[in-house]
């Protein structure tokens, strides 16, 4: 027997609190399933957004958890578990639930690798001052939402596409920017973030910024469009942040959908404040009438990122060949949760929070 720990949650009426609980390690698990011990763990907004809408006639009495991104060691398998998965492995992945009883912000971890197919052997970037497993723990999210909108809309983005990037500082969006550039060979990325971040992503590699505390985004995009895009329309308008300043005159700015040309949000047509999120925010009827509707004059697309095998593996590849480095944040023991949720909600982070479970990291 041994003790878990675990971030939970009742409902949006009940803090985060960590809970211990006694577990059987040789009986926690049946014969398709890996039993992970969990070394380190991130955060993401949407651990916050779930907390906050569990509306407790909605989500019942039983006890959720927080957190989908992982990294740890295989300390059980089952006998039917495809051989590649062996005790002894580091791993790292996304766990996907919705409020489920298992999430990461724990000591163990119970899962069937054919099902929770968002897993990976870890690999270290070749020079970090982070350890290997906080490192891992910070991009499986992140870099899949990033990889779905640049592979699972069918555009065919190369050197020449122009890719719009609302929400460049978040930490999905430098991934996207990684690999866009590092895989697709992208030449021309424009990012909109704060002034005050401007230095910075241009540091990260994009090619122009523009700002969205200076007066109305699409200006500020404008003067890049006419200025050094010599007019040329944007191929992929990516939105991270949730916003709807571009439909109204989406045509100066997106290619023809002849083109196949798409605007692509994770967020919606809302900016969610984390520090006090409104259902009206996150589910607008726009947002949803535009997606719907089969007559809408531009592609587009929003969605929720899902299990994949495929993000895993080139997230890993890249690692390694140091062409993608994850940005952390901050660093919490797990005891200290709470700041670390602190600060995911004050919507400042520059890179990922991620939280060392294991506390000899
Ligand atoms: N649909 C999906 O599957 C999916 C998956 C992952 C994430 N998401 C959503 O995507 C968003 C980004 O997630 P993340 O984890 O990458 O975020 P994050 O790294 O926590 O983003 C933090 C950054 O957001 C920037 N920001 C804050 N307000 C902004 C604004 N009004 N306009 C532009 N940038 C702003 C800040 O930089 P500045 O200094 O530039 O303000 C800050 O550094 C969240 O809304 C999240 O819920 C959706």
């Amino acid at each position: 027997m041994v003790t878990s720990r675990a971030v939970t949650f009742i409902n949006n009426s009940t803090p985060a609190t960590l809970v211990k609980k006694e577990i059987d390690l040789d009986k926690c698990h049946d014969e398709n399933q890996i039993v992970i011990q969990v070394y380190a763990a991130s955060l993401n907004p949407v651990d916050l957004l779930l907390h906050s809408f569990a509306y407790k006639y909605v989500v019942g009495s039983s006890m959720k958890t927080y957190s989908r991104d992982y990294s740890g060691v295989i300390v059980k398998r089952g006998s039917n578990v495809d051989p590649k998965w062996k005790v002894g492995d580091k791993v790292n992945g996304m766990f996907k639930h919705l409020y489920g009883d298992q999430g990461t912000l724990s000591d163990y971890l119970v899962l069937d690798p054919s099902q929770q197919v968002a897993i990976v052997h870890s690999t270290a970037p070749p020079d970090s001052k982070y350890n290997e497993f906080v490192v891992s723990a910070a991009w499986p999210l992140v870099f899949g939402t990033a990889y779905t909108a640049l592979f699972n809309f069918g555009q065919k983005l190369g050197p020449d596409s122009k890719i719009l990037v609302i929400g460049a500082s978040t930490s999905v969006s430098y991934a996207l920017l990684k690999i866009a550039k590092e895989v697709l060979g992208v030449k021309t990325m424009v990012g909109v973030c704060s002034s005050k971040s401007v230095d910075y992503n241009k540091k990260l590699g994009y090619d122009y910024l523009a700002t969205y505390d200076q007066g109305p985004i699409p200006e500020s995009v404008g003067k890049i469009l006419v200025g050094e895009l010599n007019n040329e329309k944007f191929d992929l308008i990516f939105d991270s942040v949730g916003g709807s300043d571009f439909f109204p005159i989406i045509d100066r700015f997106l290619k023809p959908k002849s083109q196949n040309s798409y605007y692509l949000s994770i967020a919606g047509d809302n900016k969610i404040k984390y520090s006090e999120p409104s259902l009206r925010d996150a589910i607008s009827p726009w947002t949803i009438l535009r997606r719907l509707n089969p007559f809408k004059s531009f592609n587009y697309g929003l969605f929720l990122v899902d299990s994949q095998s495929e993000y895993m593996e080139l997230g890993a590849k890249m690692i390694k060949e140091g062409t993608y480095e994850p940005l952390i944040d901050s660093v919490y023991p797990l005891e200290e949760f709470q700041q670390a949720i602190e600060k995911q909600k004050s919507n400042t982070a520059k890179g990922k929070i991620v939280l060392k479970i294991k506390g000899d990291l």
